[in-house]
């Protein structure tokens, strides 16, 4: 609900557990008054306090407490006295200074939607926007600061709108939000990593000086998340203030926390400036990719369960948000490029006979793809390996029972396939320079409207070509060598423009395809973010498949990510990326922990007893899939040698509790976890221990786990409601 409050010239923004309260002053400059636990009153008793600071600037003379340097701002810019890091920067005749005063504001139900861009969105029923304008006369700029907030949802977003007026400008940089805080107590909390790493939950004391993050490859990356988290340093997984950033985009951005001179901290996200500049010319206008702003006082599983419950309801696909992912079972491990379609056939009627619902054919069926070395943008199958086509494979998995699914590439080009030969300059490549390869491929321009158009059409042609019900969207490099597709004054819009290129090519994609399920990847989790999962339901968390390795991926995706976004598979092994080999329970147990379940090995090379236990991990999961996919996560006592989360459903009728023990110890201290989030008063009945407990028992008494010496131990104890 936003009220406006016209005596106190204040906005209240409330959700189900938050307030967020901005203030006009007299000045007209646009302040933020209070971001936290959920207020109903806001007297005019709470005055701001004006203290005299020397060196910080004022537009008033004889005043030396007013400030835009000292203020709380609702978006900030700089050159006239704010020196914090600011949300805008803009060039122009006039220089970089921008006066933004208050000019007007409406409220209305719903949400508008973000031209081009993907966003969050709510129906007139729960959410409600309000958009204020700030003004700078000088120049005829207008900033329109959009805020929608999500009544039942514990969600925020904002972002910011640009408009020109009779005078041109250069956007310098352009955040989505700035935020001041009138202190600096926190732990921030962030999701760094690598490739075959992503996502490592990293906490962090905010101290003097900066805390940032972000990404100039081209895509959000493996190594950083547009996600930041700043936390009471007292906040435990039960209780305490959270509050969460999440941009919803996949491009270059940039997040940071910066501790004022004061003590006082800002905090900001958006679009990263460097190598960033945009032309605007006069009478029109530049719009910010959308951030997404929640607090909580319920700890650190709130805040993880509020993420999951609004990404589920306001950015996956309607038609996906609540349904049930597929247990799949895909070729890229089994065989890699190296298969034929009785080969394919043969895996996907072991994989049925256990009971797996679709098959998943990689990377390898088209042009003449027989390593990574070419045929990326060659979208014709590959008759040698396939004789029958697509449709003939599909239609023989189609008749084990099991759904078909495709992986694709698109971005992508070869310097090895037709496409290239027939259209050199649609590579991303500086003319004159020698290409930068990666996994010896080059990116196809996407600012380009003739190559958007390409995949639209390519991808389009193979999709209605076949039953095809599920994609895999794969992207393996990152940007280098920036195009000079645009004259030398708007080079550094390429990032930008890629990335709306190629919204544009999802959103078209994805509406014309409707029923199929995308799963996003890029490299596993290098492009792993909101802008994303708007346009495909689910990602491949990381190419490392290895049940150790994945712990740490799997929790710090899952922090803020649905289980039902994440794809999660069993592997063979010896792991094919760390070589470790750890029992089959332990992988099905991590995988299942994970989300969106699946298999990734030759299945056919298994013996009866292994091919007995996936039957039954498969049998398993079909009977918890609801809990883990649709139901609540609970990270409980964790030591530096295991891990163990519990998932219930809404209803408290099912719990799955996870364990695992990565290395075998001497005299290891007998470990007793306590689980949460159970009916306290009913009884549950676990069939893997024969046994019965209350829910007060499970979450207060614990379980001690099974004292076995063996590494990558693991256990799962379902508990059902009697
Ligand atoms: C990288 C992906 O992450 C893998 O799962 C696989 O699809 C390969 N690409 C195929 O080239």
């Amino acid at each position: 609900m936003i009220q406006y409050l016209e005596e106190n010239n204040l906005f209240h923004l409330q959700t189900r557990e938050f307030s967020y309260i901005i203030q006009i002053l007299e000045t007209g400059d646009v302040v933020h008054r209070y971001f936290g636990k959920k207020v109903k009153h806001f007297s005019p008793g709470n005055k701001i306090t004006y203290l005299d600071r020397s060196f910080s600037p004022s537009p008033i003379s004889g005043n030396r407490t007013y400030s835009l340097d000292t203020l709380q701002q609702e978006y900030s810019s700089n050159g006239l006295g704010d020196f914090r890091t600011a949300a805008l920067e803009l060039r122009n005749e006039f220089g970089v200074a921008l006066d933004l005063k208050y000019k007007g504001h409406r409220i209305q139900r719903g949400k508008p939607i973000l031209e081009g861009l993907p966003s969050s969105f709510g129906s007139e029923k729960d959410v409600e926007s309000l958009e204020i304008d700030l003004y700078d006369q000088l120049t005829d700029i207008t900033i329109t600061l959009q805020y929608s907030i999500f009544e039942n949802s514990n969600y925020l977003s904002r972002s910011a709108n640009i408009q020109t007026g009779r005078y041109a400008t250069k956007i310098e940089k352009a955040l989505s939000f700035t935020l001041d805080f009138p202190h600096k107590d926190f732990t921030v909390h962030s999701l760094a990593g690598r490739y075959g790493y992503e996502k490592e939950w990293t906490q962090t004391p905010l101290t003097k000086g900066k805390f940032s993050i972000g990404s100039i490859r081209g895509a959000s990356s493996h190594s950083k998340t547009p996600f930041l988290a700043l936390a009471d340093p007292a906040a435990t997984e039960d209780s305490g203030h959270v509050y969460v950033a999440q941009l919803v985009y996949s491009g270059n951005f940039a997040g940071f926390v910066e501790v004022t001179s004061l003590e006082t901290c800002r905090w900001g996200m958006g679009l990263n400036d460097e190598q960033f500049s945009w032309e605007l010319s006069n009478n029109s206008s530049f719009q910010t990719p959308e951030v997404l702003l929640s607090f909580t006082d319920k700890g650190l599983t709130g805040m993880t369960q509020d993420s999951h419950e609004f990404i589920k309801n306001h950015i996956v696909t309607p038609k996906f948000s609540h349904q049930e992912r597929p247990i799949l079972i895909n070729n890229w491990e089994g065989t890699y490029f190296d298969f034929t379609e009785d080969k394919i056939v043969e895996l996907a009627k072991t994989a049925s006979q256990v009971g797996v619902e679709l098959f998943v054919l990689d990377d390898g069926w088209f042009g003449k793809r027989n390593n990574d070395e070419s045929s990326l943008g060659d979208w014709k199958v590959n008759l040698e390996k396939l004789p029958n086509g697509l449709n003939g494979l599909a239609d023989r998995i189609n008749q084990l029972g099991m759904e078909f699914g495709l992986w694709f590439e698109p971005e992508m080009i070869s310097i090895d396939s037709d496409l290239y030969r027939e259209h050199p300059d649609w590579a991303i490549q500086i003319d004159g320079r020698q290409p930068i390869y990666s996994r010896e491929q080059l990116v196809l321009d996407l600012t380009k409207s003739e190559v958007c158009d390409y995949i639209i059409d390519s991808v389009s042609s193979i999709l209605e070509s076949a039953p095809i019900n599920y994609v895999k969207w794969d992207m393996n490099r990152n940007i280098t060598s920036m195009s000079p597709v645009y004259a030398n004054h708007q080079r550094f819009e390429f990032h930008h423009r890629y990335i709306l290129g190629l919204y544009q090519v999802l959103d078209t994609i994805t509406k014309r395809f409707p029923d199929i399920l995308f799963e996003s990847c890029a490299g596993g989790g290098g492009r792993n973010d909101l802008g994303l999962l708007y346009y495909m339901p689910q990602a491949w968390a990381s190419d490392n498949t290895d049940a150790i390795g994945r712990l740490s991926i799997q929790e710090g995706t899952s922090l803020i990510l649905p289980a039902s976004s994440m794809g999660a598979h069993v592997s063979a092994v010896p792991n094919h990326q760390v070589g470790r080999i750890t029992p089959l329970a332990t992988r099905g147990n991590v995988a299942m922990m994970g989300g969106a379940f699946g298999y990734e090995l030759d299945v056919t090379k298994l013996d009866q007893e292994e091919l007995e236990e996936i039957r039954q991990q498969v049998q398993t999961y079909k009977s918890i899939r609801s809990t883990i996919q649709e139901g609540l996560l609970y990270r409980l006592k964790k030591t530096s040698n295991t891990w163990a989360t519990n998932y219930v459903n809404k209803d408290k009728s099912q719990a799955v509790f996870t364990f695992v023990k990565i290395l075998a110890q001497s005299e290891a201290p007998l470990l007793q976890v306590q689980l949460k989030g159970l009916d306290p008063d009913a009884l549950y009945e676990c069939p893997q221990l024969g046994e019965t407990f209350y829910g007060d028992e499970l979450m207060n008494i614990g379980l001690t786990m099974p004292h076995v010496q063996k590494d990558y131990f693991s256990v799962q104890y379902i508990f059902n409601k009697i």
